[in-house]
């Protein structure tokens, strides 16, 4: 049994030296100290023995199972009963979450405030025809104002409808939604549109419009200034006040552009009522810009088929960013799109 013992230990020293992952100390371990083992196996054969021998080869083969124990234990580097130290209660290391672009999380904003007016909202064309984004809304080939419209044509096959190009603005939203639809509606239409401006400070090739509308028999010029004033003041401060200022678009008469009294000085002008310093803000007018708006134009109405004698209609358009530099008090477009975390980050809540 003595000779055996010793062929064991060392075929396991051997073993145990050639081990090299976790793995093969593993099935070291079952080998020379599992149930199947050559050393179990000698245990079960003490029963047999007489008095003395069985306590002989008892403490000897105890001995024995204890030393390939210890000198294993040693190799992996752990002991029994404490494998492996584990504490659930351990802080764990963060995880950088992303979250939503100011601007996404600013034009959805605004757009709750009015789904809860009851307006649907409608995502338009990205890629629309010259009918859609011009000529429907009232702006033929010769007008001037089509020149700051007139933006990047793509290369796909002309249809009935002119040549395809990206949208100059979320206008032709209405088209589409009073083409498809009968009144009464109720429609708010967000997304990205392009124009041919030189990128600074306050221009961009690409930004985020989002356009409003609503038609049905009874619609006037006050329901739009109390829509456009609930949103202002949801959106801005309960506060503020707007002003309509005439103006002209193609597509409404009459139109208006409207200004919200400065959310920094409150419409005064000045930083503070005493030190009385120009606001930098609104530059020490009171007021800013923030939306374009009308009564839809009959030729628009009768554009998609709805007679301009029985409906009426409002409309508005706005720019995200724009309203997003007034509400947090950024000074600088390009911000938006450079996707330097410290900037995003501000806004990550
Ligand atoms: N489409 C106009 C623009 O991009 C904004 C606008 C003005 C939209 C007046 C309207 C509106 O619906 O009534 O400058």
């Amino acid at each position: 049994m003595e000779q055996e013992l010793k062929k064991l230990k060392e075929d396991f020293e051997r073993d145990l030296a050639e081990a090299k992952s976790g793995t093969e100390l593993e099935t070291l371990k079952v080998k020379y100290l599992g149930r199947n083992s050559r050393l179990a196996e000698l245990f079960s054969q003490i029963p047999a023995l007489s008095g003395d021998q069985r306590s002989f080869w008892g403490r000897r083969l105890n001995q024995v199972k204890k030393d390939l124990a210890a000198a294993w234990e040693k190799a992996t580097g752990s002991t029994d009963g404490q494998q492996e130290s584990l504490d659930v209660t351990f802080p764990s290391s963060a995880v950088n979450s992303g979250s939503r672009h100011i601007i996404s999380s600013t034009s959805q904003k605004i757009c709750l405030i009015f789904q809860k007016l009851g307006f649907d909202i409608v995502e338009g064309n990205e890629i629309e025809d010259e009918q859609h984004n011009f000529e429907a809304l009232n702006i033929p080939l010769e007008h001037p104002s089509r020149d700051a419209f007139d933006t990047f044509y793509l290369n796909l096959a002309e249809k009935n409808n002119g040549k395809y190009l990206l949208r100059s603005h979320t206008s032709p939203s209405q088209i589409r939604v009073m083409q498809k639809n009968k009144p009464p509606l109720a429609v708010i239409s967000p997304g990205r549109v392009y124009r041919p401006d030189v990128v600074d400070a306050t221009h961009s090739f690409m930004f985020h419009q989002i356009e409003g509308f609503a038609v049905d028999t009874e619609i006037n010029f006050s329901q739009l200034k109390g829509v456009l004033l609930c949103f202002a003041r949801e959106f801005f401060s309960q506060d503020v006040n707007l002003r309509f200022r005439p103006h002209f678009f193609p597509f409404t008469e009459p139109s208006a552009e409207v200004d919200v009294s400065c959310i920094i000085c409150k419409g005064q002008g000045s930083k503070t009522k005493t030190q009385g310093k120009r606001c930098s803000v609104c530059k020490g007018k009171g007021w800013l810009e923030i939306l374009g708006c009308g009564m839809i134009h009959p030729k628009v109405l009768e554009a998609c088929a709805i007679d301009s004698k029985k409906y009426r209609g409002f409309a508005f358009g706005m720019g995200v960013e724009r309203i997003a530099m007034l509400k947090y008090g950024i000074d600088d477009i390009r911000l938006f799109y450079e996707n330097d975390l410290r900037f995003l980050e501000q806004f990550s809540l």
